[in-house]
């Protein structure tokens, strides 16, 4: 069973989401987890401008996907930040690539989920992970997100993130608030969650 993680991450939270999910996908019997990030859309000089430059070096190291690894994988999981509500314009430009495998029904059947981060509590989690989920649907796929199992998205002690649609993160207004270990533990669940549910489906 093969599980994909497809993110983009500008400063890092996405990114420390994905290693999360990929620790609870990981721990599922015989899933081969592997991650990769969508390729950057913008100049050096905007990413330098918008304060990127460390955040993009940190992951430099990371595979570049490519579509054929959609087609490889039985579960895909992707992580994106919010951008006014919905997802970044590199995942959007990456999945917009798509048409040729959408022509030919190859993610038809393959289980897909969708994790997120923004800089405020209300600030488009919930409408970033719905809406993309519309497109995972127009590709056929099977959605799962993140049952109430996961208790941690009840807590009211602290501030979360975490919804049924995914796990989530805050980052602040400042970018400088990391993933909380709730939110973490959210990102594992959901990456134990959906490589199980594949294994069901793909025994
Ligand atoms: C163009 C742009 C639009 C954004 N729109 C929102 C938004 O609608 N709501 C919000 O809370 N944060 C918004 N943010 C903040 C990002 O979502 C935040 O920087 C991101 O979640 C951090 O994750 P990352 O480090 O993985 O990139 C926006 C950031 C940019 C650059």
């Amino acid at each position: 069973m093969k599980v994909l993680i497809v993110y983009y991450s500008m400063y890092g939270h996405i990114r420390s989401m994905a290693e999360a999910v990929k620790e609870g996908a990981g721990g599922v019997n015989d899933a081969d987890v592997i991650i990769c990030r969508v390729p950057e859309t913008l100049p050096e000089e905007v990413l330098i401008k918008m304060g990127a430059q460390e955040a993009q070096k940190a992951q430099a190291h990371m595979p570049v996907c490519k579509l054929e690894d959609l087609v490889s994988a039985d579960a895909i999981i992707f992580g994106t930040p919010t951008r006014f509500g919905n997802m970044c314009g590199q995942m959007r430009q990456f999945l917009d690539a798509t048409g040729g495998l959408w022509s030919k029904g190859s993610l038809v059947g393959k289980v897909g989920s969708v994790f997120t981060s923004s800089a405020t509590q209300h600030g488009g989690q919930e409408s970033t992970i719905l809406s993309f989920h519309i497109t995972l649907l127009h590709h056929g796929m099977v959605i799962v997100g993140l049952p109430y199992s996961f208790a941690g998205q009840m807590r009211i002690d602290e501030i979360t993130g975490g919804s049924p649609y995914g796990a989530s993160t805050i980052a602040g207004g400042d970018g400088k608030r990391m993933p909380s270990e709730n939110e973490l533990d959210a990102a594992r669940f959901q990456g134990r969650h959906v490589a199980e549910i594949t294994a069901k489906l793909f025994p």
